[in-house]
């Protein structure tokens, strides 16, 4: 019986710690995938192959992107505000919160 309580609690315990982590992620893939709706006519997410741009699957899983600047949360927001070179500025297009959505959204690919 005392075994079981304890097991119990633990998994209680388990339960919230991924519940705040799940909270606190910076942005929700599944919206950002809505978002991204507007980049799929540039970007393919599931093959390699070019688009108009870049070929945007396994994204966070390369060392760098096209500029050579390594590519994490900053330098792909970064992009996507500034466009450029064929690529719209998406700075006044899309809201910080879709922003976030959108990259979290790319992680997935
Ligand atoms: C009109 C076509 C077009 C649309 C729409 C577009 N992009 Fe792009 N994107 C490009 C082009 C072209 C490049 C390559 C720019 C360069 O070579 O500097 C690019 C580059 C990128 C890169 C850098 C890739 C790398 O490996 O360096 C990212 C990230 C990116 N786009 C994300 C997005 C996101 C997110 C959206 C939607 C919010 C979007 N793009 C919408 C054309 C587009």
């Amino acid at each position: 019986m005392r075994k079981f309580m304890v097991s119990t609690s633990l998994l209680g315990l388990i339960a919230a710690a991924g519940f705040t982590a799940s909270a606190k992620a910076a942005g929700d893939a599944a919206k950002g995938k809505e978002t991204f709706e507007q980049c799929g006519v540039c970007h393919n997410t599931d093959t390699d192959e070019k688009k108009v741009g870049p070929s945007l699957k396994g994204l966070f899983k390369h060392e760098k992107l096209k500029s050579g600047k390594p590519v994490n949360d900053a330098n792909v927001r970064a992009v996507i505000n500034a466009g450029g070179n064929g690529m719209p500025s998406y700075q006044e297009i899309l809201s910080d919160e879709e922003k976030d959505n959108v990259i979290a959204y790319l992680k997935t690919l």
